[in-house]
């Protein structure tokens, strides 16, 4: 059964641990994500861009693929749905179609009228038992079409929106989605000790987690952050299994053309990572 972020994210503010928040893109992948939890026995965060949901199909064909998966697979560690950076109007569909959680990315609105957005939704989401995750401080890159110009959140806007009912809180430090520069000057812990300071036990989300060296990770995880947002790091292993087995020649090779074994060393891969993940994020073992 599916469950909001509430009790996963503040046992990990308790715990000091935070949640992976993987992004989906297909069956394979959501598949191997709900394995790895399993085996780890941790929670996990399945996110879905506004663009990953289009490609699926719908909000509707998502929650039906991620239910009966979870079903069929007999999972029973706690799965969060959660739309990833959604516009007002995505947020409002993907409540009605029956995610248990959502982000509301109202960063690039004025501060006031993200906290007025933000606040409206947090109305609707608490009606339906749903968590709300919002942001201030556009995080830096490109993802799926969202354009953010990585600016470090003010600590005061923090607070002002962590009043508002919200669950968790994406406030920018200086990540980025995508591959990190090679100039990237890292994260800015002194600003996510101060958003800390404002926000107290609000749950902080690190996005653009690919490419973060682990040392960061962790200290950002003491700092307060309780959920990590890890996408592109899992299309790269994706790709690199399936360019290797078909650089091998394998799906030459009897029926090695079969979909179910051309994209099963994605799966694999994918599934890899993300043990390796909730490991680093500590969550293992907490569901
Ligand atoms: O919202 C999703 C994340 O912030 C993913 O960032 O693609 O850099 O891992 P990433
Ligand atoms: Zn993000």
């Amino acid at each position: 059964m599916l469950v909001n972020m509430k009790n996963m994210l503040e046992d990990a503010v308790k715990g000091g641990y935070a949640i992976g928040h993987f992004n989906i893109n297909n069956l394979e992948w959501t598949k191997a994500i709900l394995v790895a939890a399993t085996e780890c026995n941790s929670p996990v965060i399945l996110g879905v861009s506004e663009g990953a949901a289009k490609y699926m199909g719908s909000y509707n064909t998502v929650v039906g693929m991620v239910n009966g998966l979870i079903k069929d697979l007999r999972i029973k560690v706690p799965i969060a749905l959660h739309l990833d950076h959604g516009s007002y109007n995505g947020t409002i569909a993907a409540i009605k179609s029956g995610f248990s959680s959502v982000m509301f990315d109202g960063s690039g609105y004025s501060i006031d009228e993200n906290l007025v957005r933000t606040m409206e939704l947090v109305e609707l989401a608490n009606k339906n038992c749903i968590t709300l995750e919002a942001e201030v401080g556009a995080i830096g890159g490109e993802e799926d079409g969202i354009i953010g110009e990585g600016e470090i959140a003010s600590a005061d806007e923090c607070k002002q929106i962590a009043t508002l009912g919200i669950t968790a809180l994406a406030a920018g430090i200086g990540n980025i989605h995508g591959k990190y520069p090679e100039n990237w000057k890292g994260l800015n812990f002194d600003a996510l000790a101060d958003i800390k300071k404002e926000i107290k036990d609000m749950p902080l989300v690190l996005h653009g987690g690919t490419g973060i060296s682990d040392e960061m990770i962790k200290k950002a995880i003491q700092l307060g952050v309780a959920k990590v947002n890890v996408n592109t790091e899992c299309q790269i292993a994706f790709a690199q299994a399936t360019r290797s087995y078909i650089e091998n020649g394998s799906d030459l090779v009897g029926k090695g053309f079969d979909p179910r074994k051309l994209l099963y060393p994605g799966y694999e891969a994918i599934k890899q990572l993300v043990t390796e993940k909730i490991i680093l994020f500590g969550s293992d073992n907490k569901a």
